[in-house]
């Protein structure tokens, strides 16, 4: 939790300080080198990261490009068409290799072994961009957004310093949908940062977090603050917050009709929200790519979707964890 605490302040001063220099229009006027306003430090001056990505990606790759950039950095894009892994060349060789030349690695893969796998044999730090099991670099974004919009949760507490994120109350965390690498992460993060969390997946185990996962979860204590139902009314009960993610994550194409019929009444709506007795000012996240089926556009689009925000904040948790892991060396964040 100190760690998970850290990168998200981290991630809150290099938005402050970087954002206006990367939009320039923020406050009505750009600003120039030399203004006063302070420029992000250049950690990643001299260094390349190998983003490996295995599957597509809009936030998660613009994040890690323009975070290297401001960093003073190279992200270096390497996907499934570009390099010799897993077509000519084993993930340890590659890894060996690609750590020889370049400072870090993110990779994005299919099977959570194949990080594994790179992490076991990669001489320099590798974070995961999202595996079949996990998607870490998402729940730092998405808790990020919840402590900047902490004034919309009653009881929060102001913050220590007018450079300090505000802290949150103790939240009731709902997600409605499949046990997937975004839920995952929550169901290790929410509970030991002092919130419930309560899930609802459809009844077939398939839609159950798989054994690692949940040995993880209960290795960590986290069991105690979670609430798993079948029934979606029953998992927002009390609910301040609502997080779906798709019914069909990438690599599941083939398994969407039998998806689609499972997940029937499982889509987030003011409508469900409301039978559930969600709490009246819930708010609405939301990993993206979104789909309609998981969740309307009365909510998507709606006040209490704090989603694009979320989406932002890709970058500048990306940024700080660059900036921790390949530009500082700090390897307590690994411990
Ligand atoms: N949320 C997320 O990881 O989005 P991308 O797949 O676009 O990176
Ligand atoms: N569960 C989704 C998350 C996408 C960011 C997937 O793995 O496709």
């Amino acid at each position: 939790a100190p760690q998970i605490s850290r990168v998200i302040q981290r991630a809150a001063l290099l938005k402050r300080v970087s954002k206006p220099w990367v939009s320039p229009a923020v406050g009505g006027k750009a600003l120039v080198p030399g203004s006063g306003t302070p420029e992000p430090e250049q950690s990643l001056a001299h260094k390349t990261i190998a983003l490996l990505f295995s599957k597509r990606s809009t936030r998660t790759r613009l994040a890690a490009e323009t975070a290297c950039l401001h960093l003073g950095g190279r992200a270096l894009f390497l996907g499934t068409e570009d390099i010799q892994l897993g077509v000519n060349e084993s993930a340890r060789d590659s890894a060996r290799v690609i750590g020889g030349m370049c400072q870090g690695i993110f990779a994005r893969v299919g099977e959570h072994a194949e990080i594994e796998e790179l992490a076991r044999h990669s001489p320099v730090p590798v974070i995961n961009a999202l595996s079949s099991f996990w998607h870490p670099t998402q729940i730092l974004a998405d808790y990020l957004t919840l402590q900047e919009h902490a004034h919309l949760f009653p009881g929060s507490s102001s913050p220590s310093s007018s450079d300090a994120l505000p802290e949150l109350p103790p939240l009731t965390v709902a997600y409605v949908g499949d046990s997937a690498n975004v839920l995952h992460d929550m169901l290790v993060t929410y509970p030991r940062l002092g919130h419930a969390l309560r899930v609802a997946s459809p009844p077939q185990p398939q839609y159950r977090a798989p054994t690692p996962v949940w040995d993880r979860v209960v290795e960590l204590g986290c069991d105690k603050r979670i609430t798993w139902v079948t029934d979606p009314r029953e998992a927002v009960h009390g609910a301040d917050v609502v997080v779906t993610d798709t019914w069909i994550s990438m690599g599941q194409e083939a398994e969407k009709p039998q998806r689609l019929k499972d997940f029937a009444g499982y889509q987030v709506t003011e409508k469900l929200c409301r039978e559930g007795g969600a709490n009246p000012d819930w708010k609405f996240l939301h990993c993206l790519p979104r789909k309609q089926d998981e969740v309307d556009d009365e909510v998507f689009y709606g006040p209490r979707s704090l989603v694009f925000s979320e989406a932002d904040n890709r970058k500048w948790t990306i940024m700080a964890l660059f900036d921790l892991l390949f530009g500082k060396w700090d390897k307590t964040l690994l411990q």
